[in-house]
């Protein structure tokens, strides 16, 4: 089993387009961050809505156990563009985190040249992007490796090398999001892909580019299942949708992501 502890392990809660309301978001953060405090190997990051995120900010400076990112940002630096967020704007309120190119943004028409501009945004700006990747559906031929290798190709056009440290990968098969734990890709398969995007940063860029960028799995990541993922899925840690609305089963996960070795 090979694990990689020369960084902390990291769990990322993206809330999506929920809670309806701020008194609940601060219900669920408040029982986060109380959850947080006893994390010694691990870092909490709170993607709420964008909405909310500077109230939630105000009343907690980031620090090792929990900090903030952003579920997108806009593709342009600046200019005229009604209803986006810009990396600046991230940047000065004290943010470290930003999802890119989930699936449900490239549903909606996200192709990976923006996700690569962004990347490069995030990146110059010396802040974190989690680069979502994951293939829509697997066939016997295998190819979804041709897919996975090329969205990470096209995703990482341009970046200089000496930010890539930054960089984290969160492989999140289509197929597996938003469902059960039952549903979910098993531990010995997101231990393939986590080998499999190394292999392909290596050949991409070098093997201590590849050894420094962290591997997250995403995709029904569940208090049933994320002891098996963390024990024998050689990642870094998770994305976790739904699961990280519910405080009484996050705070736990990440007690367990935090104890086992
Ligand atoms: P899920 O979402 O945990 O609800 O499957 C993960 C994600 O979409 O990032």
């Amino acid at each position: 089993m090979t694990k990689n502890l020369k960084n902390k392990r990291i769990i990322v809660a993206n809330w999506k387009m929920e809670p309806e309301t701020l008194e609940k978001a601060f219900e669920i953060f408040n029982e986060t961050k109380k959850a947080s405090k006893s994390l010694k190997n691990t870092e909490v990051v709170v993607c709420p809505p964008s909405i909310y995120l500077n109230k939630l900010k105000e009343e907690t400076k980031s620090n090792k156990k929990i900090s903030f990112g952003v579920q997108n940002i806009f593709s342009e630096e600046e200019g005229a563009h009604t209803g986006e967020i810009s990396i600046d704007m991230i940047k000065n309120l004290g943010v470290k985190y930003v999802i890119v190119g989930h699936s449900e943004r490239r549903a909606l028409g996200e192709s990976d040249d923006m996700v690569s501009k962004k990347i490069n945004l995030v990146l110059n700006s010396k802040l974190n992007p989690i680069l979502c990747i994951g293939e829509k559906e697997r066939n016997d031929e295998g190819d979804f490796l041709l897919f996975v290798s090329e969205q990470i190709k096209n995703s990482l056009q341009k970046v200089e090398k000496k930010y890539l440290k930054n960089l984290i990968i969160a492989y999140e098969p289509i197929w597996a999001i938003g469902k059960t734990a039952q549903d979910a890709m098993d531990s010995r398969g997101v231990h393939q892909m986590s080998l499999f995007i190394k292999k392909v940063l290596k050949d991409l860029f070098d093997e201590k580019i590849a050894d420094k960028v962290r591997i997250l799995y995403g995709g029904s990541v569940e208090l049933s299942n994320v002891e098996d993922l963390i024990k024998n899925g050689n990642v870094d840690g998770f994305l976790i949708g739904h699961e990280s609305l519910n405080s009484d089963k996050f705070s736990e996960i990440l007690r367990i992501v935090d104890k086992v070795f």
